[in-house]
């Protein structure tokens, strides 16, 4: 089965891609990930913040490595807290060029457009094929619209886009109140591709203690629904090229996710349970379930249960909102056998 897709203008000759996360730290396990079928790999994320202490420590001529500047400690995290500084990450670049003959798509992750634009023209020097941008951002201020956090958003997107020969893609987060209109003004300011979706670290409370309690917990299958459902609609009316991430564990998830209208399928938290050997393995099922299934092509698959497609659309609307709750029949779920 011919799996090649392309995507952000890349070649990548299957749809599954090893997601942002720590595991590109580790050359051993990136070379891992390549041998196991990889055709990409998305390195974690440079931050804002550790521009901003890094900046903020030329300024005031402190070593950011060392010591973190009076204000940004008091918020944010120092530079030892981030796995690789600013420098680093470049040399990390080309470090995983060297060791993959892989596409490497590096990734930005902040909320302004303030110095963005400068790292990303540095880690296409270093070599990146690619960019991700995330926009991690949750409004607090009330003060602040749904227009402008779109308008920030579209802004970096477009200034980051334009400063860079290399494709980019925007990871978003699913809280949106009209993803579809803003998945087409990010596709305006040039993004060429949208990760569908970011996962918010959720945190907890301790009541004893009176804490807030930062949780980091890795995702699992059910969290794939949300990304099945923007998938089939973007995928129905936006040209951008659409990956999944959240939720994806197995090929069934990934065969799912392409139906949906995915053209790259990521995985982080499988690969982090399992290690990167898993990646054989859903793209080994992956594989054999489209030629069991008599798959002429990837194509075939992509976005045939999208939202343009499926024999039951309003599945994915409000209609479907009705149906679920109807089908409740009323017998507390302890009572069925
Ligand atoms: C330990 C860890 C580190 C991550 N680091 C990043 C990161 O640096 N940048 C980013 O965009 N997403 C990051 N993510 C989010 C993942 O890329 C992915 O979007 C999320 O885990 C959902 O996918 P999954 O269900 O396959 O885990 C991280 C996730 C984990 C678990």
């Amino acid at each position: 089965m011919d799996l090649t897709t392309d995507y952000l203008g890349l070649r990548l000759k299957n749809p599954l891609l090893p997601g942002a996360s720590p595991l590109v730290d580790d050359l051993d396990a990136v070379r891992r990930l390549e041998d196991a079928g990889a055709p990409a790999l998305v390195m974690h994320s440079l931050f804002e913040e550790q521009i901003t202490l890094e900046e903020a420590a030329e300024m005031a001529d402190v070593d950011a490595h060392e010591y973190s500047f009076a204000e940004a400690a008091t918020y944010l995290p120092t530079a030892g807290d981030f796995t690789l500084g600013p420098d680093r990450y470049l040399d990390q670049i080309g470090r995983i060029k060297r060791a993959v003959d892989i596409p490497v798509i590096a990734s930005l992750n902040g909320t302004t457009p303030g110095g963005w634009t400068g790292y990303a023209q540095l880690m296409e020097e270093a070599g990146a094929d690619a960019l991700e941008i995330n926009v991690y951002f949750l409004p607090t201020d009330p003060a602040e619209t749904s227009a402008d956090v779109e308008a920030r958003l579209v802004d970096v997107v477009r200034r980051v886009s334009g400063a860079v020969s290399i494709p980019v893609a925007a990871k978003l987060s699913p809280f949106f109140s009209a993803l579809p209109n803003l998945a087409r003004q990010l596709h305006d300011a040039g993004a060429r591709g949208l990760v569908l979706f970011n996962r918010f670290y959720q945190p907890d409370l301790d009541p004893e203690e009176l804490q807030v309690k930062p949780t980091l917990e890795l995702s699992d299958a059910y969290e794939l629904r949300l990304r099945l459902r923007w998938l089939a609609i973007l995928s129905a009316c936006n040209p951008a090229d659409l990956s999944a991430s959240g939720g994806v564990h197995t090929g069934l998830d990934a065969v799912k996710a392409v139906m949906a209208g995915a053209t790259t399928v990521q995985m982080v938290s499988a690969l982090l349970r399992q290690g990167p050997g898993h990646f054989a393995e859903v793209l080994g099922f992956f594989n054999r379930w489209l030629e069991e299934h008599e798959y002429e092509s990837l194509a075939q698959l992509r976005g045939s249960l999208n939202l343009s497609t499926c024999p039951d659309p309003a599945a994915f609307e409000r209609a479907n909102y009705l149906k679920v709750l109807q089908s409740w029949d009323g017998r507390p779920t302890s009572a069925k056998g």
